[in-house]
């Protein structure tokens, strides 16, 4: 029965469901199905869905409506479509997207894709099938690993999911109950995965968790190893070049995690550490259990250990009560720390979660008006980071062809993007660029020629210190 197929994946939401989404088209590749970047011809249409914000969740409706008349369309043919809600909204509204949108003929949630092949049968029978609890098998070791060819045409960077869930509850956040308990993976199947994707050709990896800082997984002395120890296994692996992890918890900052920031040179110097918010009282309510100067000394520590570290943020503006003075913490926060780069959203009451039920929710208006200070800030903080780096020397990997004839795309240490003009054979590799311009969301480096490709141990070491002498 297994004909070729194609399917089409719509990725909405968190670098964890771009992840799930190769790992569902892996799940149905040895039923026959390919995947196509064209709807039109489908048999398969897999929404994979988020649920972090009201708007996000929206979107999907809209979709489904969207794919639904190319459904209607073929209806009666000999090509009918197949419609499968899966991620958070899938988990989260289960039964109700059935009820809201008839054109869905399978719901499931994160914890089921390895069962996909069987959920696909069950729903090809005609019956509509909603798939949300959380089984107790181990999906990761169920699902089966993507081709060498798949992985291959996957690019030169890739995602691990190395931990998911989360057990933290912040009050305003539905991953709790979206993704379930937290989970690690064994660090036997972390690194099985991390090396056959060395092998396919990738450079960089970037683990995932939702909370991947707490990673506790099974050594192989049966003893738990945290995402610091996990890290300097993985620098063992030949052909990993670099290393980047998201997204982390300030809670979760543990020491062989900091040691490996100051010891890895592999681990790149970026780090993605939310606060959500700079008032203590707000973080109070967050449930975020910690205050705003943990976050600084915090910092301190990290940048400690690594001086040429960047750090990027998330932030909410408008949590339930939060008055103008405790949104001036918040810009006083983002001042005092300085981001690469952040990220910042209008608070959205989420069913189910305590901040919906809170008083006192804060005006539309007001949301948005704060949002623009917000943002304004945080576009200075990373222009200015960004023109801290022309005329500064940095490695870049390149991962596609460029905008144009000649060039090609990569990406700095502290994930910018850079252009620079280089042969296409350099595509998967790293090279010594320097900065000669700065946009506003890239920079133009051009490659030193007479630096070599991949730095000797005796150079590495030299560039190791150079970059704590202050590449600012
Ligand atoms: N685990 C990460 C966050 C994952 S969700 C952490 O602990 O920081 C990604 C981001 O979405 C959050 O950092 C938060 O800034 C934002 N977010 C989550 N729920 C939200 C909500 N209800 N309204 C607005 N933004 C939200
Ligand atoms: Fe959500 Fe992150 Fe808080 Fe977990 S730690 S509840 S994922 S915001
Ligand atoms: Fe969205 Fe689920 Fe990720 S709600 S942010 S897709 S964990």
């Amino acid at each position: 029965m297994s004909d070729a197929k194609t399917v089409f994946v719509r990725t909405y939401g968190c670098q964890m469901n771009v992840y799930d989404s190769d790992r569902m088209t892996d799940a149905l590749a040895p039923v026959g199905y390919r995947t196509t970047d064209n709807l039109d011809e489908a048999d398969l249409v897999i929404l994979n869905t988020c649920h972090i914000r009201e708007k996000a969740a929206e979107k999907v409706y809209s979709e489904i409506g969207r794919i639904r008349k190319v459904k209607d369309a073929r209806a009666g043919g000999d090509k009918p479509m197949t419609i499968a809600v899966a991620g958070c909204v899938a988990q989260a509204e289960g039964e109700e997207i059935i009820n809201r949108a008839p054109a869905v003929d399978l719901v499931f949630g994160p914890q089921s894709y390895h069962r996909l092949p069987e959920l696909l049968k069950r729903a090809g029978n005609g019956a509509r099938v909603v798939e949300t609890d959380f089984p107790t098998e181990d999906k990761f070791a169920a699902l089966p690993a993507a081709e060498k060819a798949v992985m291959m045409k996957r690019g030169v960077t890739a995602f691990l999911t190395v931990q998911e869930g989360c057990d933290k509850f912040c009050t305003f956040c539905v991953v709790p109950y979206t993704r379930g308990a937290e989970i690690s993976r064994s660090v036997a199947q972390v690194l099985d995965e991390a090396r056959r994707l060395a092998e396919a050709g990738v450079r960089e990896v970037t683990l995932l968790g939702q909370n991947v800082n707490a990673y506790h997984g099974e050594g192989p002395d049966g003893s738990d190893w945290g995402l610091g120890r996990l890290l300097f296994a993985l620098a063992e692996i030949p052909g990993l070049d670099r290393l980047r992890y998201t997204t982390s918890h300030p809670r979760d900052m543990g020491d062989d995690l900091i040691a490996a920031h100051r010891d890895l040179d592999c681990l790149m110097p970026y780090l993605h550490l939310p606060v959500q918010a700079g008032s203590d009282r707000i973080l109070g309510l967050m449930n975020r259990k910690h205050t705003g100067a943990d976050y600084f000394r915090l910092v301190d520590r990290i940048r400690a250990a690594r001086p040429d570290i960047a750090l990027s943020g998330d932030f909410i503006v408008g949590f339930p009560s939060e008055t103008e003075a405790d949104f001036q913490a918040t810009l006083d926060l983002v001042s005092e720390i300085g981001y690469a780069s952040a990220f910042s959203f209008k608070y959205s009451p989420r069913p189910g979660t305590p901040g919906a039920n809170l008083d006192d929710q804060v005006p539309e208006e007001v949301k948005s008006e704060r949002l623009q200070r917000l943002q304004a800030l945080i576009n200075d903080q990373q222009r200015a980071f960004n023109l801290s780096k022309r005329g500064s020397e940095m490695d870049v990997l390149f991962e596609k062809p460029g905008r144009f004839d000649g060039q090609l795309g990569g990406r700095s240490p502290w994930l910018q993007a850079v252009h620079v003009e280089a042969p296409a054979q350099l595509l998967g590799e790293i090279r010594r660029v320097v900065i000669e311009d700065v946009g506003s969301n890239s920079l133009v480096g051009r490659l030193i020629a007479d630096r070599p490709a991949v730095a000797t141990p005796a150079e590495d070491a030299s560039r190791v210190a150079a970059d704590a002498g202050g590449v600012a």
